[in-house]
């Protein structure tokens, strides 16, 4: 498969690592708005200074928009309107009136849609996965779950160099908090309870502080969980409980580990991380994913559309 980059930012450089540790998938063209970015790009792709010329000549099989979240729209319709396919960093878009038109779009003219919701790849989320289902320990039913994305971009009142080019801590963050859950847990069935979110007129993002309360159902039972997001607290933590009937397991999005605490047991810890940074290993799996839709032609639209309502629904 044969990838266009489109914005060649910070993002950009954990993709192209990912990109050259994974089979089947090469990167060939690259454009940005600035030429000078092009210095990052390997001797073997070729940059263009403008996006149109690139949807033209390009042979690429698709086109990866990793623009700062405000342009992901106007970018993503001018990739799929060039009848070519997109694959958008995560959030899709900044509303969901302009996710539903990009998707009506894509419908309309039978394009696969992409969107990269990289967190939900962690080595940690695959692993617990692979934990529960060989039923490796008792922890009986699923009952309830809290997953805290915090950031340190709101620092003395001022947002830091690391909001740049993202839209509030709620449309980013939450956005990778239900990316994991959806694979942790029965996304379809899951309902907002209740949305709040904490927005500063003086600071230019949506909002600093954002969170979503939500119902499930596991076996035909309700559980209750809540995605707290948050620029204010001053570090980098991102980590995910699920509380079950004999335990807890907490899976650490920052350090890639998980703990188990089971009644009755000591505490262990399991250390997933490599020698890779986590955002090369979560593109691993963005990008093994991909190729695996690519060759079957499917995509990850309605697995999109679930979680970006669950999403803008607790605006
Ligand atoms: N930085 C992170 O840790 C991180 C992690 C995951 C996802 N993301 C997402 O990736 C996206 C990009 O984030 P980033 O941190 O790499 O941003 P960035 O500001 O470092 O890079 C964005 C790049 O896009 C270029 N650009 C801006 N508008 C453009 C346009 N219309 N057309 C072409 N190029 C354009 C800029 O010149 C810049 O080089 C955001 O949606 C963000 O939420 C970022």
């Amino acid at each position: 498969m044969r990838i266009a980059l489109i914005g060649i930012g910070k993002i950009a450089n954990y993709q192209m690592q990912a990109i050259s540790h994974t089979k089947d998938i090469q990167l060939v063209d690259a454009h940005d708005l600035d030429p000078l970015r092009s210095e990052e790009l390997p001797g073997s792709v070729t940059f263009y200074d403008n996006l149109d010329k690139m949807l033209q000549r390009s042979e690429a099989d698709a086109f990866l928009v990793s623009t700062p979240t405000h342009t992901h729209f106007e970018v993503a319709m001018k990739v799929i309107e060039a009848n070519r396919v997109a694959i958008v960093e995560k959030p899709l878009a900044a509303n969901l009136q302009q996710v539903e038109a990009l998707m009506t779009e894509a419908r309309t003219r039978k394009l696969p849609l992409y969107t990269a919701f990289h967190p939900s790849y962690g080595r940690e989320v695959d692993w617990w996965r692979e934990q529960r289902d060989q039923e490796n320990f008792e922890l009986g039913k699923l009952i309830g779950f809290e997953s805290c994305f915090s950031d340190p971009y709101c620092i003395d009142g001022k947002l830091t160099l690391g909001a740049v080019g993202k839209a509030g801590s709620w449309i980013d963050s939450g956005a990778s908090s239900l990316s994991i859950l959806s694979r942790l847990l029965d996304i379809e069935s899951m309902s907002l309870v209740d949305g709040r979110m904490t927005s500063i007129q003086s600071l230019n993002c949506a909002q600093v502080q954002g969170l979503g309360i939500y119902r499930f159902l596991v076996d035909g039972r309700t559980g209750y969980g809540m995605v707290d997001t948050n620029w204010t607290l001053g570090k980098n933590y991102k980590a995910t409980r699920l509380w079950y009937e004999n335990g807890v397991i907490e899976l650490d999005h920052a350090k890639e580990y998980g703990r188990l605490r089971m009644q009755g047991h000591e505490e262990l810890v399991f250390n997933l991380a490599t020698d890779k940074p986590r955002l090369v290993n979560h593109y691993c799996g963005v990008f093994g994913n991909l190729t695996e839709m690519f060759q079957q032609k499917t995509d990850n639209k309605d697995l999109s559309e679930v979680i970006h309502r669950l999403l803008f629904a607790a605006l």
